[in-house]
Order: C-alpha cells, then sequence, then structure tokens
C-alpha cells in the first residue's frame, strides 16, 4: 500500500432491493487521512453504501475497494483494519464505561498490555478520564458518543466508518465531537499502520485515521475535507466544500436582514414565479433570507426595490460567499 493508494474507492456501486434502488451509480475516492463526509436526508443511502463499503452487504453491480482490497471477496481481511460505529451504536448501558472498553477491546482480540494501553488511550482522547467507573447509562449523549467513537478505534484501525454519529445531540456535543474527529486524523493521535504493530512491513508512511462520516446535518458538510451528498441514492455534489461552492451554485448569494423575513420571502416568490425577478431561489435562514440569482450584482437593486414597493425594508443587504447549505439546496431543485 502506498499514500497514494486511496483509502476507499467506490465504483458504480448500486444496491437494489426488488426494484426500488436504494444506491445508484455511486463513484467516490476517500484520500487517506482525510474526513470524508457523507451527507444526505434520511433514506437516501448513507448506510446501505457504509454495509457495502464493509462487506456486510452485497452490491447489486459495481465494487468497493477498502484499503487496496476489494471488499467482496475480502470481508474477513480487511475487518480488523476498520473500524465501525453503527448508526444506532450498541454500546452497553449497564456497564461502566471502563466494562464497555474492555468488552470491545477484547471482542476485537486485545489483550493484557495492549488492551490496557489502547483503553487507556482511549479515555484520554475521549475525556472520559475519572468517569471511568461511570455506567454509560449516566453519560449524556454527547459523552456516549465520544465513548463510541474510541471502542470502534481501539484495535487501531487504519480507516473508522461512523454512521451519523452526531444524530439527536446537541449543537455544542456535536462540535465537540467534530474536534475530536479533526484530532483522530491529525498527526498528534497518529496511531501506527496495522502493519507495523503486527510486525510486518511498515505501509501507508504514516498516514492519520481515514474517517468515513455520514450525517444528514448539512452545516457539517463545512467541517468535512472533502464529501458526497447523496441525495435519493445518487451522488449530486462531490469534492471539498471549496470546489463544490465554486463548482455548482447557479448564481451569486444575496443576503438581506429584512423588516419581516416571512413577507419578504412570500413577496419574492412571488416575484420570481410571475417573472418580473429573475432569480433562481429563495430560502429563510432564521431571519434573514437568501437569494440567488446568475447576475447578483445586476439583480441586487431590482430586488431591493421589490421588497420596499411591498413595504418592506431591506436592510443590511450584501452579496455573501454561498453556504454548502445554500449550495445544495440549489442542487437538489435543479
Ligand atoms: N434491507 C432493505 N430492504 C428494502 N429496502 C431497504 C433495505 N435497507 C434500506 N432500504 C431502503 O433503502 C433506502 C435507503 O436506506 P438507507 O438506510 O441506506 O438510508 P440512510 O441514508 O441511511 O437513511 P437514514 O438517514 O434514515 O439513516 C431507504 O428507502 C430504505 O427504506
Ligand atoms: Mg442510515
Amino acid at each position: 500500500m502506498n499514500d497514494q493508494q486511496p483509502a476507499i474507492l467506490a465504483n458504480s456501486l448500486t444496491k437494489r432491493f426488488g426494484d426500488f434502488t436504494a444506491v445508484e451509480d455511486v463513484n467516490f475516492e476517500v484520500r487517506r487521512g482525510e474526513i470524508f463526509g457523507f451527507l444526505g436526508p434520511n433514506g437516501s443511502g448513507k448506510t446501505t453504501t457504509i454495509r457495502m463499503m464493509l462487506g456486510l452487504m452485497k452490491p447489486t453491480s459495481g465494487e468497493v475497494n477498502v484499503l487496496g482490497m476489494d471488499v467482496n471477496g475480502n470481508a474477513t481481511r480487511i475487518r480488523p483494519r476498520i473500524g465501525y460505529m453503527s448508526q444506532r451504536f450498541s454500546l452497553y448501558n449497564d456497564l461502566t464505561v471502563l466494562q464497555n472498553l474492555n468488552f470491545y477491546g477484547a471482542a476485537y482480540g486485545l489483550k493484557n498490555q495492549e488492551l490496557q494501553e489502547n483503553i487507556r488511550d482511549a479515555l484520554v482522547m475521549a475525556g472520559l478520564e475519572g468517569r471511568e467507573n461511570a455506567k454509560t447509562k449516566d453519560l449524556s449523549g454527547g459523552w456516549r458518543q465520544r465513548l463510541a467513537l474510541s471502542a470502534a478505534i481501539l484495535h487501531r484501525p487504519e480507516v473508522v466508518f461512523l454512521d451519523e454519529p452526531t444524530a439527536g445531540v446537541d449543537p455544542v456535543s456535536r462540535r465537540a465531537f467534530w474536534d475530536l474527529l479533526y484530532e483522530l486524523v491529525s498527526t498528534s493521535l497518529r496511531l501506527p499502520p496495522f502493519s507495523e504493530k503486527m510486525g510486518g512491513e511498515k505501509e501507508g508512511g504514516g498516514a492519520g485515521v481515514t474517517v468515513f462520516v455520514t450525517t444528514h446535518y448539512m452545516d457539517e458538510a463545512e467541517h468535512c475535507h472533502r464529501l458526497a451528498f447523496i441525495q435519493r441514492g445518487k451522488i449530486i455534489a462531490y469534492g471539498s466544500p471549496a470546489e463544490i461552492k465554486s463548482g455548482m451554485m447557479r448564481g451569486q448569494v444575496l443576503e438581506i436582514a429584512p423588516s419581516d423575513a416571512v413577507a419578504a420571502v412570500r413577496v419574492l416568490r412571488a416575484a420570481q414565479e410571475s417573472g418580473s425577478l429573475p432569480i433562481e431561489e429563495v430560502e429563510l435562514y432564521g431571519s434573514l433570507v437568501h437569494v440567488v440569482a446568475p447576475d447578483m450584482k445586476r439583480q441586487q437593486r431590482a430586488i431591493e426595490n421589490t421588497l420596499r414597493q411591498a413595504g418592506i425594508r431591506a436592510e443590511h443587504a450584501g452579496i455573501i460567499e454561498p453556504s454548502l447549505e445554500d449550495v445544495f439546496i440549489s442542487a437538489m431543485k435543479a
């Protein structure tokens, strides 16, 4: 394995359930050492794709290669080199933090000193030192997620698959979880490559852990090094956040803080439908309105006038860098 070889390569991956296509012709590459996000709404095919990458489910067609191996034929060989935190991750709630880590470590075949060392590292990484004896059920959702992540990487996998690790967690804990992921892929927490640990030839050249993470929170897209956005089984955006923004946006975004945001959206959508304003999108973001138009520099004045004529003051209107959320909404409507 060399550094150039991708951690994961999905080639025309397709999964059908009867005549329903859950994943359709999905292609992507995950580079070693990156945090790759797999974003999509509920039921878009994220978990199905992960299951195929783990060798838990056979693709209907196409193939997936993880760490240089075709998963289809090598699921058991690849297993020790990957970690998996499933969507409804399964910690034992009646066990303590330490008992859970011991359980998972033993399940991965860790023993004695290595098990103890890895557990100690895991506790430090998750910030759970001093809570070893807390019952898992008494931890908050955010802490349980950190514990589940530590359990999934106890055996020092090279690639870790996290299926919606932040679902249902408050924004502060979500942020903390992402910080933990950055630590995981950063050199400060670089874990020895599997082959080195096993006394084999040193491979990989020391890239950090590779993280494949799914989420339905669009704001988390900005945290990924690169990402794919999947909708109804198909990838509709792929690349780094900057690449996706520059490649996909059908115009520029005007951000307005109107005196009445809901009324502003109604007025602008009506103007869009009647054809009096050549704009592409109007979206409400709390008290702000985002308008997308192909030639915003020329449209801004007309948009402001339209609002003014409807008795709405358009304060702080300015062209902004689109967020990925803007881009996805724009792409999903295309
Ligand atoms: N074993 C199965 N048999 C039939 N349909 C399935 C099966 N597994 C998944 N599906 C369907 O395939 C689609 C994709 O499901 P999947 O679980 O991959 O989505 P997801 O993106 O992970 O969604 P969520 O965000 O809800 O977890 C859904 O419509 C789902 O109902
Ligand atoms: Mg899922």
